[in-house]
């Protein structure tokens, strides 16, 4: 919240009766924005959305009939598998350890490395991805989602012929558009509506003052840019543009929901909140923080888990009296 007079901060520290003085707040930290941007293409619609629900929950995706989105991106669990890198295709595991998918309509790019520049891009990966769901063409997903009986569905969001693989990643983008989690405990510390602890309250302090907030910026805590983390093997951005200055850059990581997406960072190397947080000090600022620094700056971060999404399990569409055709 800005200070642009004191009369503005008066007067906010009286409608708050107290509880959330503005001038407390670190300059730029603010409540999660309500509305998602939608790209001009893929507007939103009721119907649009409860097909990419089901599309997002059916493991007709996968080459085995075993592994939905919701397999690793669980919404029962923050939209994560809590897994250091994802089990997949065959129990295999993946490189990397999934991110949520809770909020990810506000990133400016998608994935660690960011090589997926929106959600209608990023959709269309995991279905064919060998160690993720397998299946062997986009011909073959849309076969079995035709086999299923979607095209009736992709018929009234889409219109006729409307079943594709395009289509089908344009659906789980809009559905995932309404993951967004508002008034996590911190929003409402910001709208005057509650409070938070003395704790939090000090970690809140303690990222402003030595410089956490440089990258973890704004209402969504990243300033959605790609930056060096030099640590670990992998080499992030230089893995797609083979540049020597793209070497260990990933997209900052938000804040948002951080409590429940254990383990942390892209290899799922850091335990705890608390191993983040002191490797981040570290590696980013060069700093180390004492065990009390820490623990304030986790009671912070486990303000900013928001009100969870209600997902009602959709019930999908299935050939009456038959299996679908897995070929694994
Ligand atoms: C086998 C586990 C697995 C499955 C199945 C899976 N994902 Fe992922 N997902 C991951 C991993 C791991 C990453 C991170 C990969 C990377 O950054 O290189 C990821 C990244 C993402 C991201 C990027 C989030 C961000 O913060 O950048 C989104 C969105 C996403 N997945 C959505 C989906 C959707 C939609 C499906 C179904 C079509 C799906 N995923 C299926 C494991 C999985
Ligand atoms: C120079 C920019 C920068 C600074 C400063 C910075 N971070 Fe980060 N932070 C990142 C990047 C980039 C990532 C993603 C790391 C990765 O790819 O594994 C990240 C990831 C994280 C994560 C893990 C998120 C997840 O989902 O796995 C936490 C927690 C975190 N930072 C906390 C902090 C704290 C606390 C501070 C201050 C002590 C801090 N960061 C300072 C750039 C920064």
């Amino acid at each position: 919240m800005k200070k642009t007079s004191v009369g503005v901060v008066l007067c906010a520290a009286l409608a708050f009766s107290g509880s959330a003085v503005a001038a407390d707040i670190p300059e730029g930290m603010g409540a999660l924005p309500t509305k998602v941007p939608v790209p001009a293409d893929n507007p939103m619609s009721k119907a649009k959305v409860e097909l990419g629900k089901k599309l997002y929950f059916d493991p007709a995706l996968s080459a085995s009939g075993e592994f939905s989105c919701n397999s690793c991106h669980n919404l029962g669990t923050g939209g994560v598998d809590n897994q250091k890198t994802s089990i997949g295709h065959r129990w295999q595991r993946g490189g990397r350890n999934a991110p949520t998918v809770l909020n990810a309509a506000f990133w400016s790019r998608q994935f660690w490395d960011g090589r997926a520049p929106q959600l209608e891009d990023q959709a269309k990966g995991p279905p064919l991805n060998p160690v993720e769901m397998a299946s062997a063409s986009e011909a073959a997903v849309v076969e079995r989602l035709n086999h299923a009986g979607y095209a009736p569905l992709f018929a009234e969001v889409f219109g006729k012929d409307g079943l594709s693989y395009d289509n089908m990643a344009k659906a789980i983008a809009a559905f995932e558009r309404t993951l967004i989690t508002p008034n996590a405990p911190f929003d409402r510390f910001v709208r005057g509506e509650g409070d938070i602890s003395a704790a939090a309250k000090r970690g809140m302090k303690k990222v402003a003052a030595i410089g956490c907030t440089a990258c973890h910026s704004g209402p969504l805590f990243t300033n959605n840019d790609f930056v060096a983390f030099n640590y670990g093997k992998d080499e992030g951005l230089k893995q797609v543009t083979g540049k020597a200055e793209d070497d260990h850059v990933f997209r900052v990581q938000s804040w948002r929901n951080v409590a429940l997406t254990a383990p942390y960072f892209h290899d799922g190397s850091a335990a705890t909140l608390a191993d983040a947080v002191r490797i981040m000090a570290k590696v980013q600022l060069d700093r180390e923080l004492s065990d009390a620094e820490i623990s304030d700056i986790v009671a912070f971060l486990e303000t900013l888990t928001g009100e969870q999404p209600q997902v009602t399990f959709p019930v999908l569409p299935r050939p009456r009296g038959a299996t679908l055709n897995w070929k694994e």
